[in-house]
């Protein structure tokens, strides 16, 4: 989704933001721009299309001053092209403004304003705003926006400058996320915290409808009703070199590679390695709640609700307590019927999924205690959770997410471990076999990293089907799901995951040989079930690749191609199972030449309904 990004100090802004739009690539965007402000002037540049051609743009003519703002747009009101783009000014170039979000009641207010005089020249919600901001400036540009956001309906993150107030960044948000950046006489401003990293780490996270007036020497931030906030600065404990590529060719390939150590940072403080004891004593979730809860409600937005789905399988066998899962988006419009003795569990990577905030908001008026597995530290959901396990993935950039995913299943199994042994629904001697099985993940993580070679040489034989099929049963259903996933928002090849039992109801009518099918079939407890669809599938000339246990010597006599992953408990299959697809859907995507880590339309973060 859009991107902000904003500087005031010392130095040239161009520049500054330049980097800093770069680093908001990966969120996702169709257009880009920036406004620098010098000498009672505003200059604006912007473009459709990808930040080089900003930067070719800017080439040409570099605006000079030590005040800027930027932006990345993600279109939603108005097509992607260079006047829709932001930033925006209002009728005098005096006030101009960056905005992520959607200003629902824009078109009463555009009305107004043109009844006013106002003259607009795009189609965006967005260019209300420096309107409004100018019709209600009065010596004041703070003054202003806190009179014009309470003007406003729907969700924003703004930056605005004016040439009237030509030593400050007035900042505010509600439902899009907005972070300061505090450095040595210079401040900045960012939509999230990758973009800020090569500055400095330590940052103030902006709440709902606070107004910040930034100068080159500090923030001064206000609440809707002018009230002076002392807010805390928080020490970001993520570095710049996490956010580049370091030698890969793709962020994506690089965060695949960095599973072996993310699991292990998940080990970290939450399982003794020598005495295998579960250690999640800094886990804020009272033990009265974990006792006393009758059912939990799962709810996520794309893989993070994948992995959601593997939750149930996990909890519900390891806890015996019932899950329910839920998209965010349909959950949020239902009927709500949870309460006291409910535990709402939300997993997203980036904690600021508007789907999903605002499904917390709803779980939180209905008194159901919430508990957030999120990646990002001082994200809104990790701020308003009741308690936040983090995810520990560190910075995720490829928009399709792996990493994270992985550590989302981590979180879960060691979750549920913990409340197995608070409720004693296993004795010790179950969970310690089962954490003895999780401590070895990493290496078997390795083994199947390096045997990233098998896998490129199968993508390269599957690279030209235009369909796949994706099957699997058990705790490995939602792992088929997030396979297809990934390959068809990567490659834009049409993948379709299926409850391998399902596929008999429909998706069966679909195969024959220019259909191919991955299964994923491990060694577990429905083995037999998946080879009999494997049957089925192969029945119709498909060819199938399948995912299966070191030293199934069955399977190859079945399928077509078979790629091995080590052997390890049913339940944990799906972190092992995953990777292989992760990869296929990597090097597919890369050999088709896509743009592996922005694809088209999609976006990291997705802040708006
Ligand atoms: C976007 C991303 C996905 C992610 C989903 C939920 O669609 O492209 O990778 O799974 O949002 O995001 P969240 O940050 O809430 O996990």
């Amino acid at each position: 989704m859009c991107g902000i990004i904003g500087y005031i100090g010392s130095k040239e802004a161009v520049p500054i933001l330049l980097d800093g739009l770069k680093k908001l690539e990966y969120r996702g965007y169709d257009s880009a721009g920036i406004a620098v402000l010098k000498d009672s002037k505003i200059q604006i540049k912007k473009c459709k299309g990808k930040i080089v051609k900003l930067e070719n743009l800017l080439e040409k003519a570099t605006p000079k001053g030590n005040i800027g703002l930027g932006h990345t747009r993600w279109a939603t009101h108005g097509k992607p092209n260079n006047l829709n783009a932001h930033p925006h000014n209002g009728c005098n170039s005096e006030v101009v403004v960056v905005h992520n979000g959607i200003i629902e009641n824009y078109m009463p207010l555009r009305e107004r304003l043109i009844s006013e005089g106002h003259n607009f020249i795009s189609e965006t919600d967005t260019e209300v705003l420096p309107h409004l901001i100018e019709s209600n400036y009065q010596n004041d540009l703070t003054l202003a926006v806190k009179k014009s956001i309470k003007e406003i309906e729907g969700s924003y993150a703004i930056g605005v400058i004016s040439t009237h107030d030509p030593e400050k960044l007035v900042v505010s948000r509600c439902g899009s996320p907005l972070i300061i950046g505090i450095g040595e006489g210079e401040m900045f401003l960012a939509s999230d915290i990758p973009a800020l990293l090569s500055y400095t780490n330590r940052v103030i996270f902006l709440e709902e409808r606070e107004i910040a007036t930034i100068t080159k020497d500090g923030a001064e931030i206000i609440n809707s009703e002018g009230k002076i906030l002392q807010k805390e600065v928080v020490n970001i404990d993520w570095d710049e070199e996490m956010t580049e590529k370091s030698g890969y060719k793709h962020f994506m390939l690089k965060e695949i590679f960095q599973e072996t150590m993310v699991i292990r940072n998940n080990l970290e403080g939450r399982i003794n390695l020598s005495t295998k004891a579960l250690e999640l004593d800094n886990l804020s979730l009272p033990l009265d709640k974990i006792t006393e809860i009758e059912r939990i409600s799962i709810l996520a937005c794309g893989s993070s609700y994948y992995t959601a789905l593997a939750g149930k399988y996990i909890f519900e066998e390891l806890t015996g307590i019932p899950i329910e899962v839920d998209y965010s988006s349909e959950f949020r419009y239902r009927k709500i019927l949870l309460g006291k003795k409910d535990l709402t569990i939300l997993i997203s990577q980036s904690g600021e999924t508007a789907d999903t905030i605002a499904a917390l908001r709803a779980c939180r008026e209905a008194g159901s205690y919430i508990l957030a597995l999120t990646n990002v530290r001082g994200s809104t959901i990790s701020r308003e959770a009741d308690s936040v396990m983090y995810i520990k993935a560190g910075p995720e950039i490829g928009v399709a997410t792996t990493k994270a995913f992985i550590c989302q299943l981590m979180c879960l199994y060691i979750l549920s471990l913990y409340f197995a042994q608070v409720r004693e629904a296993l004795d010790s001697s179950e969970i310690n076999k089962i954490i003895s099985e999780l401590i070895k993940i990493p290496q078997m993580v390795e083994i199947i990293l390096l045997r990233e070679p098998e896998i490129i040489k199968l993508s390269e034989e599957f690279l030209s089907f235009h369909n796949f099929l994706y099957l699997g049963r058990g705790i490995n259903y939602p792992i088929a799901l997030e396979g297809a996933l990934k390959l068809k928002e990567i490659s834009y090849i049409h993948a379709e995951g299926y409850p391998a039992g399902e596929m008999k109801h429909g998706p069966i009518a679909l195969l024959d040989k220019t259909f191919p099918t991955v299964v994923i079939a491990p060694r577990d407890r429905v083995y037999t079930k998946v080879i009999n669809n494997i049957k089925e599938v192969k029945a119709r000339d498909t060819l199938v690749l399948a995912i299966a246990t070191e030293g199934d010597k069955e399977i190859i006599n079945i399928v077509d191609r078979v790629f091995y992953i080590p052997k390890t408990s049913d339940i944990l299959y799906p972190i092992l199972s995953v990777i292989p697809l992760q990869l296929f859907a990597y090097h597919i995507a890369d050999r088709l030449g896509c743009d592996v880590d922005k694809p088209r339309n999609l976006a990291k973060s997705v802040t708006v309904e």
